[in-house]
């Protein structure tokens, strides 16, 4: 299959998005920006289209996917109950980074909830996104548009890395602004549980709703407590490298990042390491990238993704990683390195 690359860089380009449209009705696969990363969207109440997706990602089938959509009208027709606290939200957070997970209705295919009974919904913030969902019908299936097991792409060039050929189009909307999933939250049992933090965080969500959890899967080490989003269970996200954290005082780590990179380029391996705009000019071993400022934590969130990409292309074995706590998105940040990373985490 050839792929099809529109360039929307400018902003919303009207032929390209029709086009776009068309190939999702007739139940192809269009990848497109959002503000959190690159979807890889099918018509979600065509069973046959939302098959292809799991095929596509090679993504095992019991992996539910994210319905977006682009009007709050549309959520009541693939959803049974629309709670109180659902509207409540949507008006503080959509569109944006928010996902709600429902009682789904009978419109919407099981091959799309991954045979749950519930419905994952989102409305991006992001103007091409909502113009595509508009003209394919309103109702966009869309997981991350990369190859299940690999980092989710922030970039139209991440997307064509995992899916040239294997796609009909892809839209290229310039880089993804947050650079990290959407936060996800169960409103399907009475106090509502975050299954994936990102940038709308706890505190932000408490403020609307007043008691909020998070799954207790997400906070303890705990590997035989199920997430409850299937999703968090795989090892997503992960570099072909072997990749450490080192967590402790800014000093130390930097001591710590230079000790091991060192021995371990004595013993003849390729070294990479994760630092900061801040700590690049401590680091003297291996290849040393800047993930980002620690002033500006959204550029933290939005390279994370693409850095561990580039490792991977530049053949390391290790890649040592400073720890990045940072205020607001710190909790989804470090749940995306920690899950990279396997759990291996040193404390310094
Ligand atoms: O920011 C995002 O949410 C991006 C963009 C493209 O919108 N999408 C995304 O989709 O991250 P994906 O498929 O990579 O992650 C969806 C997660 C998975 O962990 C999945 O298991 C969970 O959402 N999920 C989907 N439906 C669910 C449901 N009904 N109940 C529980 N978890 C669900
Ligand atoms: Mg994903």
């Amino acid at each position: 299959m050839k792929t099809v690359i529109e360039m929307m860089r400018g902003g919303i380009e009207e032929d390209g998005i029709r086009r776009a449209g068309e190939i999702l009705k007739k139940g192809g696969l269009v990848a497109f920006p959002t503000e959190t990363v690159y979807g890889l969207g099918a018509n979600a109440l065509d069973e046959t289209a939302a098959g292809r997706i799991y095929r596509a990602k090679g993504r095992p089938s019991d992996n539910p996917l994210i319905v977006h959509i682009a009007d709050w009208k549309d959520i009541f027709l693939i959803a049974e109950e629309i709670p109180e606290q659902a509207e409540k939200l949507a008006d503080a957070f959509w569109p944006g980074p928010l996902t709600m997970i429902l009682k789904k209705s009978d419109a919407v295919p099981l091959t799309t909830t991954g045979g749950l009974s519930t419905v994952a919904v989102r409305m991006p913030d992001h103007d091409i996104a909502r113009a595509l969902i508009r003209a394919g019908g309103g109702y966009v299936a869309a997981p991350s548009a990369n190859t299940s097991g690999r980092p989710s792409p922030t970039t139209a060039q991440h997307v064509a890395d995992d899916m040239d050929g294997v796609i009909d189009m892809i839209i290229d909307g310039g880089p993804a602004g947050i650079g990290l999933e959407s936060t996800i939250v169960d409103l399907t049992e009475g106090t509502p549980v975050i299954l994936r933090p990102g940038y709308i965080n706890e505190e932000m969500l408490g403020r609307v709703l007043g008691r909020i959890e998070t799954d207790r899967a997400l906070i303890s080490d705990d590997d035989t407590i199920r997430p409850k989003a299937p999703g968090m269970k795989y090892r997503h996200y992960a570099p072909k490298a072997q990749l450490f954290i080192v967590e402790g005082e800014e000093e130390r780590v930097r001591k710590k990042i230079n000790e091991m990179a060192g021995q371990h380029a004595l013993r003849g391996g390729k070294v990479g390491v994760i630092g900061t705009d801040e700590s690049l000019g401590y680091y003297h071993e291996g290849i040393v990238k800047s993930i980002g400022s620690r002033l500006d934590e959204i550029s933290i969130a939005q390279h994370l993704y693409g850095i561990l990409r580039e490792f991977d292309e530049l053949d390391v074995s290790v890649i040592y990683s400073e720890s990045f706590e940072t205020p607001q998105m710190g909790q989804a940040i470090m749940n995306r390195l920690i899950k990279a990373a396997g759990h291996q985490i040193i404390y310094v």
